[in-house]
């Protein structure tokens, strides 16, 4: 007996057949994933239109299993005769939308686990539709009945997934949480992990320096409202002082008996370091704002500029002018030739940028909290706002000396921090024409004493932190740099 086509039944090779343009997505999809660059305005503009085709295939989705269900009544039979050409339908616009979504991705700038999710997200909902397609009328039979309703609930809940990391990209992570009213939120036992925590009051001391500290290191993650480590909450200044499993953390006046103090300044190897080991350590400047505040008192309400000689990243937030003075058109039309730019650049970083004060277009960037996942590629998407940034925090994120030129062009920076980057001596040689910059922080980096030929010749340079690298601490330097120079 000889095998022919024709022996095959028509729908498998028609299943064939649509099986290919998924499997030549998927390759698209692996080969050139979006990675972050923009690339030319028609793939944009073809790529818009993502947004309008794709709530198409969810809706037909969401469709099939109720036609399928109300199908079943004997007054309706009809319904279900339509879902074959649904699911079909499906697919094919499943297919449309997610090449559309692949050019908006790969054209507009994104990059990262959300989008990287949501894509594979489209092509596995294609593929979804094409198994509940196949399986509906070749396989069918009493037990792959049941297995075509499992391929179908997993379409669903396939695409309401990928609904939901689509609205996470264009809306902010928690876009669907956000707004949830507190009793709810109490009812269901949701935690506020991913909402913004309220800030102290920057005009004192306390929230201007020492609560940012708790922040940048992400202690909350362990000492906040989800988990109580060491019975220990560091999120208001109250929890603070109250203290933990053996009582209070903070000793006002008496630094060396405050057990805070003592967590942080252990070697980062040590079992009791805070932050635990293999978390950045508090660097050498942060550690001295806690010495500074616990010395002169611990209080909340120490006015932020009330210690003299505090080094001074972070810089204190207070607004620049007060509510009366600003005239929000004016602030508008400050910020208008740059506003497309921040508006992507806050879609594709939530909390990665923002402006200086309510009055200004200013602008301050904390890449801190995305760490590693923060590299050159993506730093490159600030490009084109370089000359607006005044204050940069690329603390502990990957970015090396091949974002160099892009730092040299922040020419209006005032307070920059490196700590722990892999940034050697080549990207601070490039540091020449910053001349506002008055805080420079390479603590962790591996920096040398040849990068002093530059740093010198910096005119408003107050601090240079240096701890932990190449720079020993008895370096000889320059009458210029004496009293700059911090470990
Ligand atoms: C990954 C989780 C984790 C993170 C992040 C973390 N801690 Fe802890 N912390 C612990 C655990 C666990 C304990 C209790 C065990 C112990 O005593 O070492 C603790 C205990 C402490 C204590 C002592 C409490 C007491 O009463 O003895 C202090 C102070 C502290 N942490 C401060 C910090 C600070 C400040 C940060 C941020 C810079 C931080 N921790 C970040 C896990 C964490």
């Amino acid at each position: 007996m000889t095998f022919s086509v024709r022996q095959v039944p028509c729908r498998l090779r028609l299943g064939l057949l649509a099986l290919a343009p998924i499997l030549l997505l998927s390759t698209l999809f692996a080969f050139l994933p979006p990675d972050g660059l923009e690339r030319a305005a028609w793939a944009q503009f073809i790529g818009r239109f993502h947004l309008l085709t794709v709530h198409f295939p969810i809706a037909l989705i969401l469709i099939a299993p109720v036609l399928e269900w109300a199908g079943r009544n004997p007054r309706f039979p009809y319904l279900r005769s339509s879902v074959d050409f649904l699911l079909a339908l499906a697919m094919l616009s499943s297919l449309v939308a997610a090449t559309l979504g692949w050019c908006l991705a790969r054209s507009g700038g994104y990059s990262g686990r959300l989008v990287t999710q949501h894509m594979w997200g489209g092509v596995s909902v294609a593929a979804a539709c094409w198994l509940c397609w196949l399986l509906r009328r070749y396989f069918r039979g009493p037990r792959l009945d049941f297995i075509y309703i499992l391929a179908l609930l997993a379409a669903v809940g396939l695409v309401s997934w990928t609904g939901y990391r689509g609205g996470q990209l264009s809306q902010g992570e928690n876009h669907l949480t956000e707004q949830m009213p507190a009793t709810l939120r109490k009812l269901i036992g949701f935690s506020v992990r991913s909402q913004i925590l309220p800030r102290s009051n920057p005009a004192y001391f306390y929230g201007a320096y020492v609560e940012p500290i708790f922040v940048g290191h992400h202690c909350y993650s362990c000492h906040g409202p989800e988990k109580q480590k060491g019975r220990l909450r560091l999120d208001s200044y109250e929890a603070l002082m109250h203290g933990g499993k053996d009582g209070p953390v903070v000793k006002a006046g008496n630094v060396k008996g405050s057990e805070l103090f003592h967590r942080v300044t252990l070697s980062p190897s040590d079992d009791d370091a805070m932050p635990p080991q293999g978390k950045r350590p508090l660097a050498s400047n942060e550690i001295k704002l806690l010495e500074l505040w616990i010395a002169a008192g611990a209080s909340s309400t120490l006015p932020a500029n009330a210690i003299k000689d505090a080094p001074t990243t972070p810089e204190p937030v207070v607004a620049e002018v007060t509510f009366e003075e600003i005239d929000p058109a004016a602030v508008a039309q400050l910020r208008a030739p740059l506003a497309r730019e921040v508006a992507q650049l806050k879609q594709r970083f939530p909390d990665l940028l923002d402006y200086e004060s309510r009055g200004s277009a200013n602008l301050v960037i904390d890449a801190s909290a995305l760490g590693a996942r923060f590299g050159d590629d993506d730093f490159a998407a600030v490009k084109p706002l370089s000359e607006q940034i005044v204050i940069a925090d690329l603390s502990g994120t990957a970015i090396t000396d091949r974002s160099a030129l892009l730092l040299a062009a922040m020419k209006r920076t005032r307070v920059l921090r490196l700590t722990n980057t892999k940034i050697t001596d080549a990207t601070v040689l490039a540091l020449g024409g910053l001349d506002r910059l008055e805080s420079l922080d390479l603590y962790g980096t591996s920096v040398t004493p040849a990068c002093f030929k530059v740093v010198e010749r910096l005119p408003k340079l107050r601090h240079l932190y240096a701890g932990a690298t190449k720079i020993p601490a008895d370096v000889p330097v320059s009458e210029d740099m004496k009293g700059k120079l911090l470990f």
